[in-house]
């Protein structure tokens, strides 16, 4: 065996017994990124090239520290993201939502479908529908300054290799309460991963010490945010719009009542993330 996976290996378990989920697969992502290469490229350092950053960064992640904010970047799609203290890292559950509304995006008859993403964060969701739904226009909104800072960052990054987003991606400053007034009644999809987790529930210590607050506590039931969203999608979708909520996966059923049809929605439906768990929920607006 190679130095190199020696080390992994002992890395590894030092991962594991700090109680990191993923401790292989985090140990190998960490060599990689330390020494410039894809995860199935380590066959190619040379033991001699091995040195301290590596321990330096396991350390890092041993004391909790999520590992995209070792790396500074997080996958998302066909994206790579800036990432790092102030900004929610994405999800691979996000992945799944975001699909679903790429594919309806594609089927829906109109020329330059307008989107609008409730909480962009590093603008995950609204870049990959840009990079993926090439004729979409899409609007970030997104309430922390610091988060906008990542979101500008990731824009701007995305341009460069996928022009065809240059553009696209309008990035809004603000609460999403009151977002876009221009625009109400002439939205084709508005899309949301909101802060949904109960206040006092228990986090892992990657999310509750990382992760900015405003991008995760969502009052005392966690549904405070998808509320706002129900009503933020009704004024600003034009008549059949779409709306896609992620939420925690108890949460399946309270949220499918959040868009229910004496309010006004249509084809309300829940959804599964890739571990077969509730994670979002689906509606039309039919119209007024
Ligand atoms: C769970 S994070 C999701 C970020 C990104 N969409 C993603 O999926 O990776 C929620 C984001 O919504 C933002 N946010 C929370 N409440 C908001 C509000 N009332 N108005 C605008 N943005 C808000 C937070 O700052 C955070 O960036």
């Amino acid at each position: 065996m190679s130095l190199l996976l020696d080390e992994i290996a002992l890395a590894a378990l030092r991962l594991a017994g700090a109680g990191v989920e993923s401790p292989r697969p985090d140990a190998e992502l960490i060599a990689a990124s330390v020494h410039h290469v894809r995860r199935g490229e380590l066959h190619t350092v040379r033991d001699c090239d091995f040195d301290a950053r590596f321990w330096a960064d396991i350390a890092r992640r041993a004391a909790r520290e999520p590992l995209q904010h070792i790396t500074g970047s997080a996958h998302f799609r066909y994206l790579e993201l800036d990432v790092g203290p102030g900004v929610f890292v994405p999800r691979p559950e996000t992945e799944v939502m975001t699909g679903w509304a790429i594919d309806r995006l594609g089927k829906m008859d109109v020329a330059e479908p307008v989107v609008v993403d409730l909480g962009t964060g590093s603008g995950a969701i609204a870049l990959a529908i840009a990079q993926e739904v090439p004729r979409a226009r899409v609007h970030a909104v997104e309430a922390d300054p610091l988060a906008r800072q990542w979101a500008e960052r990731n824009i701007a990054r995305c341009a460069d290799y996928a022009p065809h987003t240059a553009g696209r991606v309008v990035l809004d400053a603000g609460d999403f309460a009151g977002a876009l007034p221009g625009f109400d009644g002439q939205v084709d999809l508005v899309i949301s991963n909101p802060p949904y987790i109960p206040v006092g529930a228990t986090v892992p210590p990657e999310v509750g010490e990382y992760d900015p607050a405003g991008a995760l506590w969502g009052g005392g039931d966690g549904l405070d945010a998808i509320r706002v969203i129900e009503k933020v999608a009704a004024r600003l979708l034009r008549p059949d719009g779409l709306v896609a909520v992620e939420h925690g996966a108890p949460q399946g059923a309270a949220v499918y009542w959040v868009f229910a049809e004496e309010r006004g929605w249509a084809d309300t439906r829940n959804h599964k993330d890739l571990a077969g768990r509730d994670r979002f929920v689906t509606a039309r607006w039919p119209g007024r």
